[in-house]
């Protein structure tokens, strides 16, 4: 499963970026928010370190809109794809930007039937929210199981982009689920190697290797 990160914030994505373990980025108009900075010039810094694709989300509402808005951010680097939301203007706008060679991901995907649609668009990714879908007492790991179901049924080629990842159970049930990506938050990625038996395993070690005066010796 590809690894993206969840945020606008160019710094955090770039010491995150130095594990060589990042495959992509999502960004929205809320993350993008909360970082302050200019949307434009966040999206060029954050695709100078990562060269998986980075979604930048459009603000316009139609397919006209959605096309101008696209040109401005297909300019910031090779690597942009552009996010659209699960409406009809936004599927007219997948379609077109699909034909012009554009990698397109369809945010705010809530059921199967509009996974199914926006495949038909020729999305490069879909982005259920399963976060979103669990705060509001639904499974939404039966989302991306359903739309796995489907894209396999009939061999559409759209990812499945696992969006609004609460913690680490969403990362693991997402790879079982069979998503191709799942995109995550900063503070859940920093906690993905954690285990307390590594730690103990670890500490346990390193007391022996120090008891008995173990050193590795270069020969
Ligand atoms: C990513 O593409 C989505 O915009 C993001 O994961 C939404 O997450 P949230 O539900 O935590 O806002």
């Amino acid at each position: 499963m590809k690894l993206f990160i969840d945020s606008a914030d160019p710094k955090e994505i770039a010491r995150l970026a130095a594990t060589g373990l990042i495959d992509g980025v999502t960004t929205n108009p809320s993350l993008a928010a909360k970082n302050g900075m200019d949307y434009v010039d966040a999206l060029k810094e954050i695709c100078a370190s990562v060269s998986g694709p980075v979604s930048a989300e459009v603000l316009a509402l139609d397919t006209a809109g959605m096309l101008a808005e696209a040109k401005v951010f297909a300019r910031i680097a090779n690597n942009i794809a552009i996010k659209v939301p699960l409406t009809w203007d936004g599927l007219a706008a997948c379609r077109a930007l699909r034909a012009d060679g554009m990698m397109v991901n369809v945010t705010l995907c809530f059921s199967p039937v509009q996974a199914m649609m926006a495949a038909k668009a020729g999305a490069t990714f879909i982005s259920p929210f399963i976060g979103r879908l669990d705060d509001a007492g639904q499974v939404g790991m039966d989302l991306i199981r359903e739309i796995r179901a489907i894209y396999d049924n009939y061999n559409f080629d759209t990812q499945i982009l696992a969006a609004s990842v609460r913690g680490i159970p969403h990362v693991r049930e997402s790879a079982l689920a069979g998503a191709d990506v799942a995109t995550i938050p900063v503070d859940v990625f920093r906690a993905l190697l954690n285990h307390p038996l590594t730690d103990k395993g670890l500490a346990a070690f390193l007391a022996d290797a120090k008891k008995a005066g173990i050193r590795i010796r270069d020969e």
